[in-house]
């Protein structure tokens, strides 16, 4: 048996778990997944055991809320470790001069994947900073006004307020169903609201709540038409389904690498359009010599490299198992429990089921269960951990965010646990 047909087979796939180097054996293995479509590769379990074991989280604890951050595999956690030793020996001369020019190789393959110019990215540290440098550092004034909707992230819908407050801004925050009646109807909703005086509109790539895409390309173009800036919030959507700026064709875009990336925690990425790196004010000043430097986001002060550096494993590892696989895997998991679950006709799913408008993000909520007393539920009994997501007058629901580590026998744990719920209309005793 060759070395291909070897980890190709069950029996190779299942050995390379088990040795010392499994995780490149387990990348080896995935060379046996090309060539097979997405969707079969998606309930291949030996496929996806071997990714399992590239992580080392804890197996006695159901991870569902891998939504608010995600565990890295251990190839990255263990190369920020050694970055940190490293930068920790003469931080001046091994963080400064050796690891801080690796940037430039994080900031190339990140614009690889988002298929952007390597000069359009800067590295932040989170999804909040990335969004927050665009929407502070817009030249706006008294009596603009921004459009985005009440299911867009609270700290954006905060930095906007705060900007309601100093600059006199006016924010409108649109409201509309889960799930939409199409996307279409989302382009639409905001169409119709657009004054003469809409200068922005801030939207969610893919909302944090009920996972729902949003048609970016067409609210991007029709807004441009109009002489109006968008700005994207892709905290959860870069990696968690395959995309390119192509699909978009947005101005700025702002996401978290330590959510479906699974790089360093304390890492973010920000894309702005050559065109209007000139036109933003950084967060923290730069000289005007930096203007047009994407770069200009990113003086920040002393920072570790360790994490930063890292990221380039984690856009390896993402690789290795590849977008396309993934963004199947997620949406595999997301119908295996909910399929089940939508069949009782007291539980309601509250992210659509069009594969164009969902992935890994699911929500579900049993009428008459309040959504806290079934988070506690889960945890004590079954120890599945997940989160509540809360639109206060509209909607209260569980939020279940797998990983490319979780196994069938935990996602079929928690579906029989809130079948268990839904038969008996209250928390079992
Ligand atoms: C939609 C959305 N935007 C922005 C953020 C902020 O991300 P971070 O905490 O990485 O800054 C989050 C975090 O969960 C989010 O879900």
């Amino acid at each position: 048996m060759d070395r291909r047909s070897f980890f190709t087979s069950a029996a190779g796939i299942a050995a390379a778990a088990f040795r010392p180097d499994a995780v490149a054996l387990a990348q080896s293995a995935g060379l046996g997944s090309f060539g097979r479509p997405a969707d079969a590769v998606a309930r291949d379990e030996d496929y996806w055991m071997n990714v399992r074991h590239a992580f080392t989280v804890d197996r006695n604890l159901i991870n569902l809320n891998n939504g608010g951050v995600a565990p890295s595999p251990k190839i990255v956690s263990d190369t920020e470790k050694r970055y940190l030793d490293m930068e920790n020996m003469t931080p001046t001369y091994y963080m400064w001069r050796i690891l801080d020019p690796g940037l430039e190789t994080v900031r190339r393959r990140l614009a690889k994947m988002f298929g952007c110019d390597p000069e359009e990215i800067a590295i932040t540290r989170n999804a909040s900073e990335s969004l927050e440098i665009i929407q502070l550092g817009m030249d706006l004034k008294a009596g603009d006004e921004i459009l985005t909707t009440n299911q867009d992230y609270p700290r954006m819908l905060t930095t906007w307020r705060q900007r309601e407050r100093r600059d006199g801004l006016k924010l409108r925050e649109l409201k509309f169903p889960v799930p939409p009646p199409s996307m279409d109807y989302l382009v639409k909703m905001f169409e119709d609201n657009i004054t003469p005086k809409t200068r922005v509109i801030h939207i969610c790539h893919i909302t944090n709540r009920t996972g729902q895409i949003f048609p970016v390309k067409k609210i991007c173009q029709m807004a441009r038409a109009r002489n109006i800036e968008v700005i994207v919030d892709g905290a959860h959507a870069f990696a968690q389904f395959p995309f390119t700026h192509a699909d978009l064709d947005c101005d700025y875009y702002g996401t978290s690498l330590h959510k479906w990336v699974l790089a360093p925690i304390g890492t973010g990425m920000l894309y702005v359009r050559k065109s209007k790196i000139a036109k933003i004010w950084p967060m923290m000043p730069a000289p005007p010599s930096m203007d047009e430097n994407i770069r200009k986001f990113e003086e920040i002060g002393t920072h570790p490299a360790s994490q930063r550096n890292a990221i380039t494993e984690a856009l390896t590892f993402h690789d290795s198992i590849g977008a396309e696989r993934k963004a199947e895997r997620f949406r595999y998991l997301r119908k295996r429990w909910s399929s089940k679950l939508r069949q009782y006709p007291n539980v309601k799913i509250l992210n659509s089921e069009d594969p164009e408008q969902s992935c890994a993000i699911g929500a579900v909520a049993i009428d008459g269960i309040e959504s806290n007393a079934l988070i506690t539920y889960l945890m004590d009994k079954y120890r599945i951990w997940t989160t509540s997501i809360d639109m206060p007058g509209e909607y209260k629901a569980l939020r279940i965010t797998p990983n490319v580590y979780t196994t069938i026998e935990e996602i079929d744990t928690f579906t029989e646990a809130m079948e268990k719920v839904a038969k008996a209309g209250k928390i079992p005793a």
